[in-house]
């Protein structure tokens, strides 16, 4: 199917050939790249003719079994770990993935709200109001409120960043070091062990692969302050659900604030639902902004075109 395509303005040039497949929002997204990318012809479905470069979002795994001439192809997400995981995805072209596109400051709202909602105790006075108990605790100084951000890429580090200028005293994680200004950037077994023991409310913004998942196991999330919560904003398999469910009913881990799941949408029967100290929310901490991504994915097909290089290829090896 033809998608269709703006007036050109006159100017001879070279017509990419784009094709968008998700699994929701198409017509949204042809919108917007039609707009951002007015040179290119998109297409979608199965009947699409042999293209340049696909925009996808959950797409077909047949997509990749007939669309054997792509130059790249572009992810509507941050997280690629879903894509990485069909067979079918050429090994060969780049793999780009979503930077920032309206994500960060979302992400950052989110961490805000949880920060404050933890650094004021707004939890404990629910609880009293409940009980109708009156009980002010003292005030404490924002800089000794730790958090740990896992995860110091696009969205971590703004989000670390977002947090130190607030006045908390915040602590950083990555696989390749870093310098952010009053963030204490920490790599490596040492470094999370250092971070994990300081951390009263740990945010967690790693992507998913082979080196991270499950690595909030018991004994890390062990590591954690008593009464320290966990707010996940990345992919479900990071953390072991059950050994959280056990480290908060135990007191370990005082509340915890999960955004994404190893199953979603979360099944009814999932403790999760009902457990008094989680909060959740459905897979909405960030959500790609349409027309950001669409100038994202617009100026580097540009970039392509002309022989340039880009960010946001995914290393297939680290998988991220
Ligand atoms: P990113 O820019 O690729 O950053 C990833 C960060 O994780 C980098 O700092 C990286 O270290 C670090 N990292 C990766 N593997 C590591 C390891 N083995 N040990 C230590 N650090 C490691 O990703 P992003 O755009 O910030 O997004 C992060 C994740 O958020 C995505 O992958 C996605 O799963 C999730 N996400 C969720 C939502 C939502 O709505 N819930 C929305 C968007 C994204 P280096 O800096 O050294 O490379
Ligand atoms: C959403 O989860 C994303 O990875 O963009």
């Amino acid at each position: 199917m033809e998608l269709g395509r703006l007036e050109q303005g006159g100017k001879a040039v070279k017509t990419p050939k784009v094709l968008i497949s998700t699994a929701k929002e198409q017509e949204d997204w042809r919108r917007e790249l039609s707009v951002q990318l007015p040179e290119a012809d998109l297409y979608a479905g199965m009947d699409a003719p042999i293209c340049d470069y696909a925009v996808v979002r959950k797409p077909e795994a047949s997509l990749f079994a007939t669309q054997t001439q792509l130059k790249a192809i572009f992810s509507l997400g941050a997280g690629v770990n879903g894509l990485l995981a069909i067979p079918t995805l050429p090994k060969d072209i780049p793999l780009v993935r979503m930077e920032d596109a309206g994500m960060a400051s979302q992400m950052v709202e989110y961490a805000l709200y949880a920060a404050l909602r933890q650094f004021r105790r707004f939890s404990d006075y629910r609880q009293d109001q409940l009980r109708a108990t009156w009980s002010p605790r003292p005030a404490r100084s924002r800089n000794e409120f730790c958090i740990g951000v896992l995860g110091l890429g696009a969205l971590g580090a703004e989000i670390a960043r977002a947090l130190a200028q607030f006045g908390f005293r915040v602590s950083g994680w990555s696989r390749t070091a870093k310098t952010i200004p009053d963030v204490t950037c920490e790599q490596g077994d040492d470094g999370l062990r250092r971070m994990l023991a300081r951390s009263e409310m740990l945010l967690v913004l790693l992507p998913l692969t082979d080196a991270t998942r499950g690595l909030l196991d018991e004994t890390r999330m062990g590591q954690l302050p008593v009464g320290a919560s966990i707010v996940n904003l990345a992919r479900g398999e990071l953390l072991d659900e059950n050994a959280l469910i056990s480290l908060l009913d135990n007191g370990h881990i005082g509340e915890t604030h999960l955004d994404v799941f190893e199953h979603e949408p979360l099944p009814s029967e999932h403790p999760f639902w009902r457990h008094p100290r989680v909060r959740m929310t459905p897979h909405i901490a960030a959500l790609t902004d349409a027309r950001l991504a669409a100038r994202q994915v617009a100026s580097k097909i540009r970039q392509l075109e002309a022989g340039h290089p880009i960010t946001g290829v995914v290393d297939r090896r680290a998988q991220y």
